[in-house]
């Protein structure tokens, strides 16, 4: 049994998973409420509630899946990227955790979490597969040939695509996670109502979404007060410029990659819109896909969890004076060495 810790933003996460892939309990202690009245998170305000959260999180974590921490066998917890202070706070509770229990520890790329996350519950992804990664702080599609790690085919080079939603909603005046706002918004409104661009910066696979954003501040300055009016418009023809980029960008890597298999993660893959194309995109190319449920996509302990599946712990004490870190720049722990590896 692997206890996944995962605390890089602000929702404080811990997760059962066993070996075989199987989530015993996936907690998720959401802060949002206590951010939206700021607009977006703030770092200071998260690690504290981490603080506040985290002891209970991991007891109900165990609790809701009839274990203890006898029957832990590992403990995986994200090391990076994220905010520092809100990191700090898994980190330290995992290595105090593991430490008093002379436990191996797994220090995690938090996007290496997102890349695996289709390899938990019952019909999990098998390698070879493209996963797009689409978050409120990335947006990214790698190339996975084995679960250990994952190549990177192309990045955002300004905004996430979340953060282009969040940014979108407030100018629209909707609540924070805009993410959410705009899909219910958009569900009432006219994609073709108005033209945003569609932009693919460079030949390869790259995003970018900062000029999508500065067409919609123009639009609604040209609109002036006739901008409320025309919101589920704005909003519908916003999120079709976001998602037929994604989509784009998913058929162009498919076919360079000659994949046959989709994994799609981070909290925008819980946008309705791009389920319903990436489905398509999938029936038309015979691709098959992996669109997990909502609570496997947005930010979990238990895609933590899974990597420790993938990756050898660090046996105590060696962990000891490791810390989180803002990025994750460490060479790999080496994979699980299986009978058959
Ligand atoms: O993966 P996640 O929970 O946290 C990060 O690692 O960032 O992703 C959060 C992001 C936010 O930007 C939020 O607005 C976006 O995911 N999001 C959505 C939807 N639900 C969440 N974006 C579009 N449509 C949604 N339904
Ligand atoms: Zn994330």
């Amino acid at each position: 049994m692997i206890l996944g810790i995962e605390t890089s933003c602000d929702d404080t996460c811990a997760a059962v998973v066993g070996r075989d892939g199987s989530v015993r309990s996936n907690v998720v202690a959401s802060q949002g409420l206590l951010h939206a009245r700021y607009g977006g998170v703030v770092p200071e305000i998260a690690s504290r509630h981490h603080l506040e959260l985290i002891d209970a999180v991991i007891d109900d974590a165990l609790e809701r899946c009839g274990l203890t921490l006898d029957d832990i066998e590992t403990i995986a917890v994200t090391r990076g990227p994220g905010l520092i202070g809100a990191l700090l706070v898994g980190f330290s509770a995992a290595k105090a955790i593991a430490a008093a229990r002379l436990l191996p520890l797994l220090p995690v790329d938090h996007l290496h979490g997102h890349v695996v996350a289709g390899t938990l519950g019952a019909r999990p992804i098998e390698t070879p597969y493209l996963c797009l990664v689409a978050s409120g702080g990335h947006t990214f599609l790698a190339r996975v040939d084995e679960p250990s790690s994952y190549r990177l085919l192309g990045q955002t080079i300004d905004d996430a695509a979340g953060e282009a939603f969040d940014k979108g909603a407030r100018m629209l005046g909707l609540d924070y996670p805009g993410g959410p706002a705009i899909d219910r918004l958009a569900a009432q409104g006219d994609p073709g109502a108005f033209r945003f661009p569609r932009p693919l910066p460079g030949d390869g696979l790259d995003f970018s979404f900062s000029g999508l954003k500065t067409a919609l501040l123009y639009r609604i300055r040209d609109l002036g007060s006739e901008a409320g009016r025309q919101s589920a418009d704005l909003a519908a023809s916003y999120q079709a410029a976001i998602i037929d980029v994604l989509v784009a960008r998913v058929r162009a890597a498919l076919a360079r990659e000659r994949l046959d298999k989709l994994a799609i993660g981070g909290g925008v893959a819980a946008n309705s819109q791009l389920r319903r194309q990436i489905a398509e995109l999938c029936d038309e190319l015979d691709v098959r896909s992996w669109l997990p449920e909502r609570s496997l996509c947005t930010d979990n302990a238990a895609m933590i969890a899974a990597v420790a599946r993938f990756l050898a712990p660090i046996e105590y004490p060696d962990y000891l004076d490791l810390d989180a870190s803002v990025h994750v720049a460490l060479p790999p722990p080496a994979p699980v060495q299986t009978a058959s590896s």
